[in-house]
């Protein structure tokens, strides 16, 4: 036996592959020049044409945009990100060995821990990003929205880091179901408000109409929006959805590349969550690219997960829909459930959003991403098996993964397949104890979102927008 070929049997019985500091990657990889189609434009109610790019100053600075429409398929990671990435990346890559002996599965579980940064998540790596741009070109302030308040600590994290503030809309809920989270977001200097607020004319409206409304990402996400273009020096933040989101994740699949590349293995399924799709497309895009240049060494499945209460990609109706409740946002195509969508107060906060990401929903209508949803009390007791074997406590939003991944693992004991599966473990759930609480006292209830009230919610958008069905792209 060689040198190597004993290194590598050691490496490949590794509990966690680890990185240096300088094998960060030094560039994003963007998907949209390997896309099997154009990506269909977003659409400004308006003009009822293509966005003019110029318009999106309005919230976003110029680099960041122009990212967002960039056919590069490599773009540089500047210096001071990669710096302010060393604070936690790269992050580790382990072997689920516990969680495999459990299951008595021939299969190879490997999870790319997310849940080692500041704000316990993947949401970071895109923040800072962010944050240095809208830095650069002299923003003071970034507005957000937040659901579980993962993206408003990184965001909040992240505009620290470069001297600037945040103003954060964290849907009600939330913000009294995980008064933790906001006291994180306040500890980095973050001003926090409960949405829908009295601080924008769309939350006022709506407070008028419902008291009690318990908000939701699309009017959160239009009150920071709201914000950001009646102030001076502020610009809007997104955490998920767009392009240039997504490819700041990218981070996470390059390295778990580099880290299976070391103990010689290739996945055959890469595993991931959508609320937007930010964190699973952060690690697919690079074997997605694998497979397009034709580097792939297997034929990979590629399979989104979600909620049965949020089921954008099993359920969801493939339109153009507006990306918030007050229809600021341009029209991007996509499986919504309409942009009016409240949804049940679940607990996976991070998969409550009524859309997905564009680059996600045209992979997913040419059959390349396999969507799966399930109930949150199937989630759960997956998450409690996952905590128990591998001693990481998972927030609820990968845990859905975390049960499709069990799942798997069961079918390949049955069948005796090696299989080789990826996930990524983007985020812990160390401010979600409870809903664990509430799961252990028998509180939690499964819950299918019914069809007929996506109908109902797509008919309305129609009948108010009927020329929508007429633009060309979403048509074929
Ligand atoms: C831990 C975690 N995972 C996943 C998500 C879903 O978002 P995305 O699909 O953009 O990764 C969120 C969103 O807040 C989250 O906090």
């Amino acid at each position: 036996m060689s040198i190597y070929a004993i290194i590598g049997t050691v490496m490949s019985m590794s509990r966690k592959i680890v990185l240096t500091e300088d094998e960060i990657p030094k560039y994003w990889y963007n998907i949209l020049p390997d896309l099997p189609k154009p990506l269909p434009p977003p659409i400004d109610p308006s003009t009822r044409e293509p966005v003019d790019p110029r318009k999106l100053e309005a919230i976003f600075p110029k680099s960041l945009i122009q990212q967002e429409l960039s056919q590069e398929r490599w773009i540089p990671i500047p210096g001071e990100v990669r710096e302010a990435y060393t604070i936690w990346r790269p992050t580790p890559l382990y072997r689920a060995v516990r969680l495999e002996n459990a299951l008595k599965t021939p299969a190879r579980i490997y999870y790319k821990y997310e849940g080692v940064s500041p704000p316990g998540s993947h949401k970071p790596n895109t923040a800072v990003a962010q944050a240095y741009y809208n830095m650069k070109e002299g923003v003071q302030v970034l507005t957000t929205e937040t659901g579980a308040g993962q993206w408003g600590s990184a965001l909040a994290f992240a505009t620290n880091l470069f001297g600037m503030k945040a103003r954060i809309y964290m849907v009600r809920v939330s913000y009294e179901q995980k008064p933790y989270r906001k006291i994180m977001m306040q500890a980095w200097g973050a001003e926090v408000i409960a949405s829908p607020s009295n601080r924008t004319r769309t939350g006022l409206s709506i407070l008028e109409r419902d008291p009690n409304n318990p908000g939701s990402l699309g009017i959160a996400i239009s009150e920071a929006i709201e914000d950001a273009i009646t102030h001076d020096g502020v610009k809007y933040s997104l955490g998920s959805v767009l392009n240039h989101v997504l490819l700041h994740q990218t981070v996470q699949g390059l390295e778990a590349k580099k880290q299976l590349e070391i103990i010689d293995e290739y996945p055959d399924i890469v595993a991931g969550c959508v609320g937007g799709g930010s964190s699973f497309s952060g690690l697919f895009w690079p074997f997605y690219y694998d497979v397009v240049s034709g580097k792939a060494s297997k034929k990979i499945r590629f399979v989104a997960t979600e909620p049965t209460a949020c089921p954008t990609m099993t359920k969801g109706i493939y339109t153009y829909d507006f990306g918030d409740t007050a229809k600021l946002t341009p029209l991007l195509p996509m499986y919504t459930l309409g942009s009016d969508f409240i949804p049940p107060p679940i607990h996976a906060g991070g998969l409550r959003y009524h859309g997905d990401a564009p680059t996600l929903c045209l992979l997913l209508r040419e059959g390349i991403i396999e969507p799966k949803a399930y109930n949150q009390v199937s989630v759960f007791e997956a998450a409690t098996l996952f905590a128990k074997t591998e001693g990481i406590i998972p927030a609820p939003e990968p845990s859905h993964t975390i049960k499709y991944v069990i799942d798997e693992a069961l079918k390949a004991k049955e069948t005796g397949e090696e299989k080789v599966i990826l996930f990524n473990l983007c985020g812990h759930g160390y401010f979600d104890l409870k809903a664990y609480q509430e799961f252990f006292e028998g509180n939690l209830k499964p819950f299918d979102y019914p069809e007929d009230k996506i109908k109902e919610s797509i008919q309305k958008l129609i009948k108010e927008y009927p020329w929508i069905q007429e633009i060309p792209y979403v048509k074929s």
